[in-house]
């Protein structure tokens, strides 16, 4: 049985005494459960705090990106070196924004995929496609490149560790959810193109999230469908209730 895996990635919102309050309202009340993982995933002025505050709790702390190299001349750039020195456990890449707005490829993020286990750090890989491919009925083809492309050189073993999100880019902060059965089709479609490309075990074993407008009103309905192991939630995510009833229906 795989474990629910709920995420909240906070984007570009918050400042640090909000970040704070929400770790007060939250860490304390994450279950210490096998069923249920509950990661926030704060931008980067946050993460020394959020790692210190959430030290002796259920409430795991992920990046929203990071370079692939160690260090060097990327002004700008965060390292999985400093991640990994803060605390940082996860670390999310190669969601649509950074796709959209920041030049970031399948290429790049296999190489973050790399870095991240490098450095011990557990990938959250985003894919999905957009309203144009699903209507070209392109969207199981273009997962499947990008799945493939992403775990390119990974391990079996590290491709279990790998947490994969299935967003599609219509359904992100649009209100829009994806059916229950769409959303489960596409993940079910991933789980077939990890076992093509390593074993029915790790098949088996590796972690599928849906992303798009999750809500505390329409995640059971997720969570209970065979091929959906948690959520990567936005909007959602950001009140400490909200997500808590998040995390709650992973239990
Ligand atoms: O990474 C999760 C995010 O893209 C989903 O956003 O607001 O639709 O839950 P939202």
């Amino acid at each position: 049985m795989r474990k629910k895996v709920i995420a909240g990635n906070w984007k570009m919102n918050k400042v640090l005494s909000e970040a704070n309050q929400f770790v007060d309202d939250v860490a304390g009340k994450v279950p210490n459960s096998d069923n249920v993982e509950a990661i926030v995933c704060a931008p980067f002025p946050f993460l020394a705090t959020l790692v210190e505050k959430t030290k002796g709790t259920s409430l795991k702390v992920s990046a929203q990106n990071m370079h692939f190299e160690d260090n060097g001349a990327f002004t700008g750039e965060v390292s999985p070196v400093m991640l990994k020195d803060l605390g940082v456990t996860h670390v999310v890449l190669g969601h649509s924004e950074r796709r959209e707005y920041f030049a970031e490829t399948d290429e790049t993020v296999n190489k973050k995929a790399h870095a991240a286990f490098k450095h011990d750090l557990t990938p959250i890989v985003c894919v999905g496609e957009t309203l144009e491919q699903r209507e070209a009925n392109e969207t199981k083809g273009l997962v499947e490149s990008q799945v493939k492309r992403a775990l390119d050189g990974l391990s079996d073993d590290q491709i279990t560790q790998t947490i994969i999100a299935y967003e599609p880019v219509w359904a992100i902060g649009t209100g829009k959810t994806a059916s229950s059965e769409d959303a489960n089709e596409v993940c079910s479609h991933i789980r077939n193109v990890v076992k093509e490309i390593t074993s029915e075990a790790v098949a088996e074993k590796v972690v599928i999230q849906y992303g798009g407008s999750v809500k505390p009103t329409n995640v059971d309905e997720l969570l209970a469908q065979s091929d959906i192991d948690g959520a990567l939630v936005g909007g959602a995510s950001l009140e400490a209730e909200s997500f808590l009833q998040l995390v709650e229906a992973g239990v």
